[in-house]
């Protein structure tokens, strides 16, 4: 048998060798943008047959050209071409069983067959509990049942890490989930957030409906006192995430949990930061026209100065140039992508999740180009 120059040893952790070959045309292809440079093995050799110059690899990998040896090496870590598990964590009103949720559970089955997909709960039930629970409820303690939840799933556990989709509020609980659990729980790879108040908001939603009790319930919770009291901060979901920069001591002393897991507060924790960074892809997806996120630049980690109108990106926040929680870091090894679609809050089209989930979901031996990408805008 001839073997071409990039004949490699694998060992594998159940000491199986393996022998992958890889035509050298295949090789010097460099990966296009839609399949990010997985290069799958062409001829997986298995025990059985084995040739006998297994330990001899015609060519060391060190002394191939640069190039080459990338490659090569990219192909040896991408072992594993199981699609990575996707836990989906939906936004305010919505709940764990909602027909849309397990739509875009299906498209990302579709995108990459055989995913595992797990739709978030913050109080273990779906349906009218789950949905109160998006209004009502103290987020360190959802986060903290969701971290257990998470860890007890006997898939998600035994996954190399998972891949996640934050819809709103959804969005920046999972930045939570990746900064505040511990090891033991499901490591994330790629977190996208579709519309998320990554930095707050300064006006609450209205309810689409006055019929809609559980939504005019929680309007009427905040009328009854101030957002900065412990009674709203531990009850009302999204006060929680209440961030007015014109109230700004207020909002540091008494948020409950964004000036926390942002880091914002003197005492910083260097865990957040740690985990944060050790993302492999940060997503946020902005919608351009969105009127029911204010200001919908939250979404990016923007400041905005409601009174003056003017827009602070995240590289020219002390959040980022002093990283308080990891997200220079980040952006330094290429994980941090800002992207934007056409449209109002949550409307999104097939095409530009089926992109996305191609993109940055998929096999766990995936591996990422490090550069920003753009849908759109
Ligand atoms: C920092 O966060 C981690 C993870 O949530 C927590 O275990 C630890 O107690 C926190 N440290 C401080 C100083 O608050
Ligand atoms: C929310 O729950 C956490 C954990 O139980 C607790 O430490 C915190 O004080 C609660 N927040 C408020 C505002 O009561
Ligand atoms: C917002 O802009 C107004 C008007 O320019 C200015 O007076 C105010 O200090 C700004 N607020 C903050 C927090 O920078």
């Amino acid at each position: 048998m001839r073997l071409s120059p990039v004949s490699v040893l694998l060992s594998l952790p159940a000491l199986i060798y393996s022998f992958v070959i890889f035509p050298e045309a295949e090789v010097f292809q460099i990966p296009n943008e839609r399949h990010t440079g997985t290069l799958a093995p062409k001829v997986a050799i298995t025990p059985e047959n084995i040739p006998e110059t297994i330990s001899e690899p015609l060519v060391e990998i060190t002394r191939l050209s640069p190039k080459y040896t990338r490659l090569a090496k990219q192909a040896l870590d991408a072992p594993d071409d199981n699609p990575l598990p996707v836990v989906i964590w939906h936004g305010l009103g919505d709940s764990a069983d909602a027909k849309g949720l397990k739509e875009i559970a299906s498209l990302v089955d579709e995108i990459h067959p055989g995913t595992y997909t797990y739709l978030i709960s913050a109080v273990g039930a779906a349906g009218s509990a789950d949905r109160q629970a998006s209004f009502f409820g103290n987020v360190t303690q959802q986060l903290d049942y969701v971290c257990h939840a998470l860890a007890k799933d006997n898939i998600l556990r035994t996954a190399p890490a998972i891949d996640a989709i934050g819809f709103s509020q959804g969005g920046q609980f999972l930045r939570g989930y990746v900064e505040r659990c511990g090891s033991w729980a499901p490591k994330v790879r790629s977190l996208v957030t579709f519309g998320s108040q990554h930095n707050g908001i300064v006006e609450f939603q209205k309810c689409a409906s006055t019929t809609d009790w559980i939504c005019q319930g929680a309007n009427a919770l905040l009328k009854s006192s101030t957002v900065w009291s412990d009674f709203v901060q531990s009850r009302l979901v999204p006060a929680q995430y209440y961030r007015d920069t014109n109230d700004y001591e207020n909002y540091l002393e008494h948020s409950n949990f964004l000036a926390d897991i942002n880091n914002e507060r003197k005492e910083k924790n260097a865990t957040y930061a740690k985990n944060l960074a050790a993302l492999e892809k940060f997503v946020m997806v902005v919608f351009d026209e969105d009127k029911t996120v204010i200001p919908k630049e939250s979404g990016w980690f923007a400041e905005v100065n409601v009174t003056s109108n003017s827009v602070t990106k995240l590289r020219d926040r002390p959040i980022y140039q002093e990283d308080w929680i990891g997200l220079k870091k980040l952006d330094e090894k290429g994980g941090l992508d800002f992207l934007g679609v056409h449209g109002e809050h949550m409307h999104l089209l097939d095409s530009d999740l089926k992109a996305l989930f191609e993109k940055y979901f998929g096999p766990a031996g995936k591996k990422f180009v490090p550069q920003q990408w753009k849908l759109e805008l």
